[in-house]
Order: C-alpha cells, then structure tokens, then sequence
C-alpha cells in the first residue's frame, strides 16, 4: 500500500476545480490512499463538496475545549467531518512558531483520544545537517515522541532545507534518514510505521524519490495545489 498526502497549507484551493483536474488525469490501478490537509474552514466545504475524499488536518491544540481564541480542539476537529481521519503533528511550519517535542506529543495524545491518527513531521534544517548533526536531531525529535506508548499512523521525514526550494533532498539523504528512522523504530520494538517523505517532491522527481526501497509515500505541498500535477504524482508514485 502507498499513500499520498495533499498538505495545502493557508492557501486557496477552488475544490470543485482541483477534483475536476484530479479525476480527469487520475487512471490509478494501484492501491494508493490519496488524503489531503485543507486549512480548518476549508475541511468543512471540502466534506460537503468532495464527499470521497479523506482529510487531515494541519495542525490541532493542546488544549481541550474552553478559552483559547483561535485555536481549535481535537474534539472539535472530530466533529468537523466524519471524512476527516488524521492531523499533522511536528510540521517545520508549526515547530517554527514554537511547538516543542512535547507539544508535538500532547497534540498527539489529544488526537488519539478522539481517534484521530496523527501524521508525525520530523525533519532538520540545514545547519543541522551541515554540523553533522542530523542523527542525533532527530533521534531526540523520535524519542520524545515514543515515550508513552503513543503511536502515529505515518511518520514523514521533511528536511527544512528542501521544503519549498522546489529542489528535493537527493536519495543518499532520503535513505540515511529513513535508515536512523527505522533502526530507532526496530530498537524499541514498534510496530512497522508507513515512512513518508515531503520537500519539493513533483511528477518530475517522485519517481527517483520513491526509489528508496523504504519509503511508503510523499507529503506534497507546493505540487498538490494543482489537481492535475498531484494526480501525475499519484500515477508515477
Ligand atoms: P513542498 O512540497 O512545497 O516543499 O512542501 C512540503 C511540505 O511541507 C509538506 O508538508
């Protein structure tokens, strides 16, 4: 099994227009599950609109019901729509605005409790991997995370200094990666987690991407804002 994941950040999709390119390019005769992050006002329209479609919201708070202007509760992201099923945690976007490991892992505990997976981001920025210091970066991102028992449904390994460039990792940093990912995963005996990988991934290079024998999918940004690009992405995945 494959999965595609659609991350539209803040901006505007005309979602009747985005399945109508989608759909019309889409010949898929794999098993792939295509899932799509709306912003929070766009999950609702896209339920009604695109009644096939399966959701992941961007991001979630810590907090449960009560006064928290602006934010939004698991509880009310699981009664947004019954087609939404997960939720990004760690995003670089929402760690930048200062989400700590341990707000990763309660945003996640908070979904959990109202049976929405959670799509954990991990991933450094370029002096990190300059220093030589990517193992031991995300190996504390990992750690923090799995302390108590908490499971993701995905984990996507999204370097910072690919995000955007519209320039991919290249396969020797995409399989060192993973690599530190899935020994961690086999130390402490967790279960196989779908490993993903999101930066700059196109219909032009998601076929070297995918090469790694290891990865499972792609977190598209950028790409996925077309229903057209995303779907040659879905056919070459
Ligand atoms: P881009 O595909 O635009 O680099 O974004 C990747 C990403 O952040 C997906 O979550």
């Amino acid at each position: 099994m494959k999965y595609l994941i659609a991350n539209w950040k803040m901006n505007s999709i005309d979602i009747e227009e985005w399945q109508n390119r989608f759909n019309k390019t889409l010949k898929l005769n794999k098993d792939i599950e295509i899932i799509v992050c709306p912003n929070y006002l766009d999950i609702i329209k896209c339920s009604q609109q695109a009644p096939n479609l399966i959701m992941a919201a961007q991001d979630v708070s810590i907090h449960d019901d009560g006064p928290f202007t602006g934010q939004i509760s698991a509880h009310q992201l699981s009664r947004s729509s019954e087609q939404l099923k997960y939720c990004l945690v760690g995003h670089s976007e929402v760690r930048f605005k200062g989400d700590s490991n341990s707000t990763v892992k309660k945003k996640s505990q908070k979904l959990e409790g109202c049976n929405i997976n959670s799509i954990l981001c991990v991933g450094e920025d370029e002096s990190i991997l300059n220093k030589g210091e990517r193992e031991k970066f995300l190996l504390n991102q990992l750690d923090s995370y799995f302390q108590d028992g908490l499971c993701p449904k995905f984990i996507a390994y999204e370097p910072i200094w690919a995000i955007g460039t519209g320039i991919p990792a290249d396969k020797k940093n995409i399989d060192d990666a993973l690599k530190i990912i899935s020994i961690f995963l086999k130390e402490k005996k967790l279960k196989k987690i779908p490993l993903l990988y999101g930066g700059s991934v196109s219909s032009k290079n998601v076929e070297e991407i995918m090469s790694s024998n290891i990865l499972s999918g792609c977190l598209v940004g950028n790409a996925s804002l077309d229903g057209e690009e995303f779907a040659r992405i879905a056919e070459k995945l």
